[in-house]
């Protein structure tokens, strides 16, 4: 995806970061309720959506993000119990579910800790299909896809090296075995992503400083994050002034 096609906010602390990806996050459920009367948002794992779903489960924000006609969906989860401590979805729950007046039949937990994953990754892709309208090639889309950025250039599930599951052109969630984590992984497929009507990418902390030099600054587009090109144009990529300082 070309630079233009961009949009990248670079704040000065990672609590600013939380705030400005909560008000695009704002932005975007509350059109897509008015032009559609339901919302369908994909939300990413690991620590630093944290401060995020924080902020949206103050009273403030809760009351200006259309909960109860949003359709939550999860970009990855890791191969445990929704209640362990290391699920995406536990994470989620504590931060912002368990805080919001969001519709539980709307929630839609990834069970990566099914006895046979490749199936619940099927089921989890039938249900995406039910549920979302599809865009202008047939693939469902999104209203908000919220991703991560890891240390190697990953994104959701999507590891480098794991070439069978970065190519994936089909399935629009997979399961995967991760070397370098030693675990399995279920996640969505970048068809899927690349579908959405718009990505939000939030990426904070000094450690990431590195990697996204190399995504924006370099263009690398050798990283699986890089892959990361929205066919309908709209990414923006939310960084606190560490993670930009090599840019
Ligand atoms: C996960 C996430 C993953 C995450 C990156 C960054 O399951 O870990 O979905 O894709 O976004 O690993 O993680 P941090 O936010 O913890 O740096």
């Amino acid at each position: 995806m070309s630079k233009a096609q961009r949009d990248i906010k670079i704040e000065h602390s990672a609590q600013a970061a939380a705030r400005t990806a909560t008000q695009i996050f704002k932005e975007i459920t509350t059109k897509a309720i008015e032009r559609r009367g339901v919302c369908h948002i994909s939300l990413a794992g690991g620590t630093t959506p944290r401060r995020l779903y924080e902020l949206l489960a103050e009273t403030s924000t809760t009351d200006e993000v259309p909960w109860s006609r949003t359709e939550v969906f999860f970009g990855d989860e890791r191969d445990v119990p929704l209640d362990d401590v290391d699920s995406n979805y536990h994470m989620v729950q504590r931060t912002l579910l368990d805080n919001a007046p969001v519709d539980w039949s709307r929630v839609h937990a990834m069970r990566a800790d099914a006895e046979d994953i490749d199936a619940a990754a099927e089921e989890y892709e039938a249900t995406i299909r039910h549920l979302l309208p599809p865009d202008d090639e047939g693939i469902p889309q999104f209203d908000l896809m919220l991703l991560g950025l890891g240390g190697d250039g990953h994104t959701a599930s999507l590891f480098p090296g794991c070439e069978e599951t970065l190519n994936e052109t089909e399935k629009l969630v997979t399961s995967c075995y991760v070397p370098v984590l030693g675990r399995r992984r279920m996640t969505i497929t970048f068809p899927v992503i690349n579908a959405s009507r718009q990505v939000l990418m939030l990426i904070t902390g000094n450690d990431k400083a590195e990697i996204v030099k190399r995504l924006f600054g370099e263009g690398d587009e050798s990283l699986p994050a890089g892959r990361v090109t929205p066919r309908h144009g709209n990414m923006t990529v939310v960084l606190d002034a560490d993670a930009a300082r090599l840019l």
